[in-house]
């Protein structure tokens, strides 16, 4: 085939080298030449984390204030494709996948190249989504497709199992009576279908058609009530955010937004999701509709 592609992404824990080289695998199969970079920060972050440092990103990680990246080296100035993997941290763009889309180098490849965002999180992905969506439309880059892969178990068992596995750096089963955490081991070996249809398009260029390809292997699913939970956390994060950054004593004010954060997701939440059932779902439906298109076509 004699295309070039470019996979480009961080990850602390490998799910998201997993995740590139299952859907990869085709792309090269068929002949393209596959480069895979994995970039880190200059100063990486820990994993696994304490609770004290896993909340310290929040404010850096919302404000979307990029790191200095470790260098790295491209093969090409030019790409067919450029892969984007990253994955979200307190509803934005990851600090090191916000730092790549800020980097100069990245920015100068994916300018007028076909780019497909992969993005691999617990559950909330949205509003993140949009952020990477616009920066790589600010850069220039044609968004041709995206797969989001989440952890498909229930929120409050998720937000469980990703302490334990963030906390302790093992993806396993949390005292043997909670399952697995991230990405089910089924869904990032077939990730190599969506590589498959990405190869074909590779093929031939006939990027118009990606998208619709892959919402057909079901790439992109939109949990409303996930969407709904989303909307309003992410306006308050920033609040909180803003309110942190601003700090001398951050420490204690990171404690207080942790105790803020189970509130709002063991009370919060579900009376959210009620007022939402009473009085916005059943008047809203045409809306809520091309709020999901959106997410789906990159829109
Ligand atoms: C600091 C931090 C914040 C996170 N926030 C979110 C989030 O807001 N939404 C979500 O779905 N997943 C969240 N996650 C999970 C990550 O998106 C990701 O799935 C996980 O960290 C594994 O990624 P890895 O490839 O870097 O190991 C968070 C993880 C970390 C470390």
């Amino acid at each position: 085939m004699g295309k070039k592609v470019l996979a480009i992404y961080y990850t602390q824990s490998g799910q998201m080298g997993d995740i590139i080289d299952s859907f990869t695998t085709p792309i090269g199969l068929a002949g393209a030449e596959v480069e895979k970079v994995v970039v880190k920060p200059a100063t990486d972050y820990p994993f696994p984390w304490t609770g004290t440092s896993f909340f310290s990103v929040m404010p850096d990680s919302v404000l979307g204030v990029p790191q200095l990246l470790q260098p790295y080296t491209l093969k090409q100035q030019h790409y067919d494709l450029v892969i984007m993997a990253w994955q979200p941290w307190f509803l934005s763009p990851s600090i090191p996948s916000n730092s790549i889309m800020h980097d100069a180098s990245f920015r100068s490849v994916i300018k007028g190249t076909p780019v497909i965002t992969i993005s691999a999180a617990r559950n909330m992905w949205l509003s993140a989504y949009e952020r990477v969506h616009k920066t790589l439309q600010d850069a220039g880059a044609k968004h041709v497709g995206n797969v989001a892969l989440i952890d498909r178990h229930p929120n409050f068992v998720s937000f469980v199992t990703i302490f334990y596995w963030m906390l302790t750096g093992k993806k396993e089963r949390y005292l043997n009576v909670f399952p697995k955490p991230g990405v089910d081991e089924k869904d990032i070996t077939s990730t190599d279908v969506y590589g498959a249809i990405v190869a074909r398009h590779l093929q031939d260029g006939s990027w118009g058609s990606l998208q619709d390809d892959l919402l057909a292997e079901n790439a992109v699913t939109i949990n409303y009530p996930l969407m709904v939970i989303e909307s309003k956390a992410k306006i308050i994060f920033a609040v909180w955010a803003k309110i942190i950054a601003k700090r001398k004593n951050k420490t204690r004010w990171l404690v207080v937004f942790k105790y803020y954060l189970f509130a709002a997701l063991f009370l919060g939440a579900p009376l959210l999701l009620t007022l939402d059932a009473l009085f916005v779902r059943p008047f809203t439906g045409k809306r809520i509709k091309q709020k999901k298109q959106n997410y789906l076509l990159l829109k």
